[in-house]
């Protein structure tokens, strides 16, 4: 689609009847940030807070994210935060198979507008929806290259939330995502020595 445009994407999804959870929605949450964003952000599905507010990762999960992304130096305002799913599951089930595939083509969509350097993909649901990862236990902090797109994986910041040993791991997975998106950028500056 030649001219698609986040702002196009987003109002279709807020318009969106595809699936049964357009029809408990207060709000969908079609994800912020950037058109120029180097990093795009992939969760699970809103939560009360974000149903409420139509914004993604605002409750207690958003706080532990931008807690991480803080230190590791990653400006929230500099990157674009989505889910997998745009509307509220009821009662925070986990997204179903009909309700993932209904909006993948919305996240396809904003990832083809954006073009990022990396996707970073939150938790076990993003995972298997988008690359069909089996375990983002056994796979968190690992760099992906599938079909010529980087991802980076690493844990839900919901799981964190009672779990503070992965807030720990979020934290340091952020930080080498962060490192990453600079070895990119400047792939000369590899830690080389230069001898003269
Ligand atoms: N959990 C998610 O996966 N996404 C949000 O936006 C909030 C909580």
């Amino acid at each position: 689609m030649p001219d698609d445009s986040l702002e196009k994407i987003a109002s279709e999804i807020i318009g969106c009847p595809l699936c049964k959870l357009s029809r408990n929605r207060k709000n969908a949450v079609p994800g912020e940030g950037q058109v120029s964003a180097k990093i795009i952000f992939v969760g699970e599905a809103p939560g009360k807070n974000e149903d409420e507010q139509g914004k993604p990762f605002v409750g207690a999960a958003g706080r532990i994210l931008n807690i991480a992304m803080e230190k590791a130096g990653i400006k929230r305002s500099e990157v674009f935060i989505t889910n997998a799913v745009k509307c509220r599951p009821p009662d925070n089930r986990a997204p179903e198979a009909d309700e993932l595939s209904s909006c993948r083509p919305y996240l396809e969509r904003q990832i083809s507008r954006i073009s990022p350097k990396i996707i970073c993909v939150l938790g076990g649901t993003a995972y298997s929806s988008i690359l069909g990862g089996k375990s983002i236990t056994a796979d968190r902090g690992k760099l992906i290259r599938s079909k010529g797109q980087k991802y980076f994986l690493t844990v839900h910041p919901a799981a964190a939330i009672y779990n503070k040993s992965l807030r720990a791991t979020l934290e340091n997975d952020l930080f080498n995502l962060s490192k990453e998106i600079q070895r990119i950028e400047n792939p000369d500056n590899q830690s080389i020595l230069d001898y003269t």
